[in-house]
């Protein structure tokens, strides 16, 4: 009797404990915080683990022993608990979660299997379990200065490091989700779509952004090292030299945004990618007077063009920079060659070299001509009797304007005569011509019946 007293109580024993330990193994499963007397946290033990924002998949199926191992002491007395220690942690991490690809470039940290110098393996307030909170997380390793320039970019300033780098592993180097402008254009989109529309691209543009942009922040607006000219003059090294020995610099140069004021510093649909069409440019600024360096009050060119409707040939093709360089020269109202300021000046080819440029210099070498030029009487070359003279040699400024004007073949209608405003009076008839100037009395050419007052 006793016998079977014992072995029913023994099986109603295993049967309880069985129960309990069912029971209380649902429990465990089912719970979404684990807070059991029965595993490793208690209100005296690790009491807080589980409670963060985001946890750890294991650590909320309160699966400690699935990374720490059972401890063997836990049974007898919870103080003396002592869990295994962790040797290799990304080891650990990849018996659950899945090796990351092998790629080209390979975080360091990660390379070097630190899995928790950025993620808690228990939980944190942060997603991911990070250990802080964006840009927080990286600046534990890496200089905080990247992000301090006065001017940060956008991303970088809510801490978006991870928009452009893998934390883990990339394809691209320094860690970056796409190479070169490609990056940028992810999310420069109307950007994206103007540079591969434009016909002329700058080069270091397609190359790199980073050419000139830092990606992070930086001392000058839009995150660039030094504003124009000075960013331009660290690869345009033969501009910088020209520029700052031009004996006449130019005044678009100095004002506003430089360089900027005529080039688009990405890609334009223009030659030389400047801003506007060339003429239009010009005009953008000299549609006014202008004080010029040397203090005299400049044309307005748009006015002047707009009353004076006979433009000289290069004007017509709308080609300024034939005469004028932009970025300045070492001839006097930055041209490309030397023209002669004065109303004279003894014969020298030389002295006219911007006009033979394009002209033909035998206009003012040849004494006599059938047709080298029509302004003859006869077969006498007066092109070559006014300007071909070693003692006050006229020269074309005498009789032409340069830009345009109101009579054929941009003759004046008066020069300026040391104070004195010259009239000229020129009459053109289909022979010749005539000038009565404040220079002599009326004087008469004709091609095909010489005349005689000459
Ligand atoms: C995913 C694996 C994993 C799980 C699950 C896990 N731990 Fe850990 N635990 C670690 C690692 C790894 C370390 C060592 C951290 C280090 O070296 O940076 C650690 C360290 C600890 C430490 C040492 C102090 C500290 O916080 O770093 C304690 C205590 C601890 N774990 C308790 C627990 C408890 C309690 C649980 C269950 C609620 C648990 N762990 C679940 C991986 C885990
Ligand atoms: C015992 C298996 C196990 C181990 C070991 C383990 N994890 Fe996890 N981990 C999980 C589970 C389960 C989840 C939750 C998955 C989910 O929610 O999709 C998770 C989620 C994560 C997440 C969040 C992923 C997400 O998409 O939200 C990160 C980050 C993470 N683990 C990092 C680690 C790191 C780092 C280690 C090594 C210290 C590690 N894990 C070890 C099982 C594990
Ligand atoms: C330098 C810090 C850093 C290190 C080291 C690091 N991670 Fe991460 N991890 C991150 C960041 C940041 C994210 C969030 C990425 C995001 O927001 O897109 C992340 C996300 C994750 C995720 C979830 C999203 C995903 O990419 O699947 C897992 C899982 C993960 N890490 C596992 C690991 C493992 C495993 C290791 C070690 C081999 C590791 N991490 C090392 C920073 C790190
Ligand atoms: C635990 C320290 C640590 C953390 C946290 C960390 N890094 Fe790194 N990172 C390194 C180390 C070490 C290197 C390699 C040495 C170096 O170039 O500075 C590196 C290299 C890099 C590089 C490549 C540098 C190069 O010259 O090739 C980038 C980019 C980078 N980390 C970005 C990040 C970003 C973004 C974060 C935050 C999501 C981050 N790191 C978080 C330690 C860290
Ligand atoms: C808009 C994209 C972008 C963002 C956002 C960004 N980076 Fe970078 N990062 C880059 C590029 C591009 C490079 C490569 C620069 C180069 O090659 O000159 C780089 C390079 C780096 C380097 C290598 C060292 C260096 O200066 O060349 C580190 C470290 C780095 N980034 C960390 C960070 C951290 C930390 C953050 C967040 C605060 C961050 N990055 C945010 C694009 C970005
Ligand atoms: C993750 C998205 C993202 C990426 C990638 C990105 N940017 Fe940005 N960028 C922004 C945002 C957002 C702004 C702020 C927009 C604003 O203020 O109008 C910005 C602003 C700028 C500005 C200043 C514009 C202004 O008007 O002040 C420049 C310059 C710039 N980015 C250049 C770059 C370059 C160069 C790269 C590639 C290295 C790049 N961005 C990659 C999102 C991005
Ligand atoms: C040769 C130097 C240089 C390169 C290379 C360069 N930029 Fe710029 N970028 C500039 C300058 C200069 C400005 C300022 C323009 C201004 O002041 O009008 C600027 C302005 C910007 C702006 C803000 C103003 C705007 O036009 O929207 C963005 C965005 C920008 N760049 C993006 C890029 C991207 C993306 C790339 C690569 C595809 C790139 N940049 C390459 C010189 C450069
Ligand atoms: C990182 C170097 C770099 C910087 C900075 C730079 N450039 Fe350039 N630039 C180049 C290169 C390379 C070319 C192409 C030259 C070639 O094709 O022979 C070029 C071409 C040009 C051209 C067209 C020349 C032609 O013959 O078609 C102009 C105009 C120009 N750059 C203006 C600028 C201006 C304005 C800036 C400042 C906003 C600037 N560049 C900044 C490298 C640079
Ligand atoms: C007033 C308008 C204007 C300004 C300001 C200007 N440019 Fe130009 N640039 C032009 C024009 C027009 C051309 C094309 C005519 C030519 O070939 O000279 C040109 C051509 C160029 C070229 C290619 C041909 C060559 O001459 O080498 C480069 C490079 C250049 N500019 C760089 C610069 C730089 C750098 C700056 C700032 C220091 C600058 N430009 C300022 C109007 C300008
Ligand atoms: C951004 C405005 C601006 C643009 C665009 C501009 N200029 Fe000027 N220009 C000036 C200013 C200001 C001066 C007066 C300062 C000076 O003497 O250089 C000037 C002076 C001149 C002078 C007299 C220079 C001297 O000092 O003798 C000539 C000639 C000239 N510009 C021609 C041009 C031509 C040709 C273009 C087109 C390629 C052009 N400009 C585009 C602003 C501009
Ligand atoms: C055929 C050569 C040539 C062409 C083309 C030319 N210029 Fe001139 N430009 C000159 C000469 C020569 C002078 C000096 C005139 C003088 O002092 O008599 C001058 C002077 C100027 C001056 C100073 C005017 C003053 O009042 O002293 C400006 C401004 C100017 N040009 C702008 C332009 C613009 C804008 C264009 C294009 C629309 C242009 N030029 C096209 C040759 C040319
Ligand atoms: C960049 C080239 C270029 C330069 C420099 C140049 N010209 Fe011309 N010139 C032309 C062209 C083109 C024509 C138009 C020819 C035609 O229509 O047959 C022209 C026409 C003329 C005409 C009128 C011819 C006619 O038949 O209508 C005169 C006068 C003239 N130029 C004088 C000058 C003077 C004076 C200079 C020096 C200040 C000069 N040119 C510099 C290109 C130039
Ligand atoms: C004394 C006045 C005068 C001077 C000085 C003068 N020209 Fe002329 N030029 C004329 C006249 C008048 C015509 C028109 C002839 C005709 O068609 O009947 C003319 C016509 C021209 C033509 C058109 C082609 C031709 O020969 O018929 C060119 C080109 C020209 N001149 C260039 C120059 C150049 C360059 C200079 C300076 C080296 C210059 N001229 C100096 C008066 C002058």
């Amino acid at each position: 009797m006793k016998g079977r007293t014992a072995i029913l109580s023994f099986l109603f024993i295993s049967v309880f404990i069985v129960a309990v330990t069912i029971l209380s193994q649902n429990k465990t499963y089912s719970q979404t915080t684990p807070a059991k007397a029965d595993t490793c946290t208690t209100s005296e033990c690790h009491a807080n683990m589980g409670k963060d924002k985001f946890v750890h998949g294991p650590v909320m199926a309160g699966e400690c022993t699935a990374c720490h191992g059972e401890s063997p002491k836990h049974k007898d007395s919870p103080s003396k608990n002592k869990f295994g220690a962790i040797k290799d942690i990304e080891k650990l991490c990849y018996s659950c979660h899945d090796k990351f690809k092998v790629k080209k470039f390979i975080h360091v940290p990660v390379a070097s299997g630190e899995c928790t110098a950025c993620h808690s393996p228990h939980g944190s307030p942060y997603k991911f379990q990070l250990l802080a909170e964006g840009a927080k997380l990286c600046f534990n390793c890496h200089d905080e200065k990247l992000a301090s320039g006065k001017f940060v970019h956008g991303p970088v300033a809510v801490g978006g490091c991870v928009a452009c780098h893998e934390p883990h592993v990339a394809d691209n180097e320094k860690n970056l989700k796409a190479k070169g402008p490609a990056l940028c254009f992810s999310c420069h989109a109307d950007m994206a779509e103007k540079f591969q529309k434009a016909k002329v691209k700058h080069k270091p543009v397609a190359e790199n952004c980073t050419n000139c942009h830092n990606p992070h922040s930086n001392l000058k607006e839009f995150m660039l090292s030094d504003a124009a000219p000075a960013l331009c003059f660290k690869c345009h090294k033969e501009k910088k030299e020209w520029v700052e020995k031009a004996a006449t610099q130019h005044g678009a140069l100095m004002t506003g945004k430089s360089c900027l004021n005529c080039h688009n510093p990405h890609a334009s649909d223009i030659a030389k990618r400047l801003s506007m069409a060339p003429m239009d440019l010009c005009l953008s600024c000299h549609d006014k007077q202008i004080k010029a360096n040397d203090g005299k009050l400049l044309t307005n060119m748009k006015k002047l063009f707009a009353e004076n409707p006979d433009h000289h040939g290069p004007i017509k093709q709308k080609d300024c920079s034939g005469c004028h360089d932009p970025h300045g020269s070492g001839h006097f109202r930055i041209l490309r060659g030397n023209y002669p300021e004065t109303f004279y000046k003894s014969f020298d080819l030389g002295i006219y070299n911007l006009c033979f440029s394009c002209h033909e210099k035998t206009l003012v070498q040849t004494p006599e001509t059938t047709k080298l030029t029509n302004f003859r009487n006869g077969e006498m070359n007066l092109h070559f009797k006014h300007v071909n003279k070693l003692e006050k040699g006229r020269t074309c400024r005498a009789c032409h304007e340069t830009h345009a004007s109101k009579h054929p073949k941009h003759i004046r209608d008066s020069v300026l005569f040391g104070g004195w405003e010259l009239p000229l009076n020129f009459q053109k008839t289909d022979t010749g011509g005539s000038c009565a100037p404040g220079c002599h009395k009326l004087k008469k050419y004709d091609r095909v019946k010489k005349e005689q007052n000459l």
